[in-house]
């Protein structure tokens, strides 16, 4: 199974970028783990970043010719801005979690409504890092279950 793992703006800057909220963990470290758990379940992680908003599109219409066959995202501050993005997700209809690091719920009130989640598979927040470790098991669950 092949996993699109896609971090949209400032999530680079994880592990200095208020910690009190996200955690010590960087990206890289995060991405890591990830991949350490993708070996024991034999699937196939590609990683993207960026603090852009069309090249984050970009990398979900070229999942499909990719061959991705599940997607793990967190939009970031566009989780509750970006229509397009949801659009895009529509349109390619590959099935996704949506991450976050902190718990939206507990945040502003602009933090709390997500354009994603109402279409998502499913949604971690509020474990920090963990969160994306969840999500890849979560996500080879849901397509070993629907690929039997
Ligand atoms: C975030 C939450 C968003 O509200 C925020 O804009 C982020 C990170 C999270 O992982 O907790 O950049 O998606």
């Amino acid at each position: 199974m092949r996993i699109l793992v896609l971090n949209g703006p400032n999530l680079n800057l994880l592990g200095q970028r208020e910690p009190a909220q996200y955690g010590n963990t960087t990206l890289t470290q995060i991405h890591e783990r990830m991949l350490a758990l993708a070996e024991e379940f034999g699937n196939d992680l590609t990683f993207y970043q960026s603090n852009h908003e069309g090249d984050l599109i970009e990398q979900i219409q070229h999942a499909q010719e990719n061959k991705i066959d599940f997607i793990i995202i967190n939009p970031a501050a566009y989780t509750h801005t970006s229509i397009a993005m949801r659009d895009a997700l529509l349109a390619v209809g590959i099935p996704f979690i949506e991450v976050h690091l902190s718990n939206i719920f507990q945040r502003e009130p602009f933090r709390q409504h997500s354009y994603f989640s109402d279409i998502a598979q499913g949604v971690i927040c509020g474990f920090g890092a963990h969160g994306y470790e969840m999500a890849l098991i979560a996500a080879h669950h849901e397509f070993s279950q629907t690929n039997q």
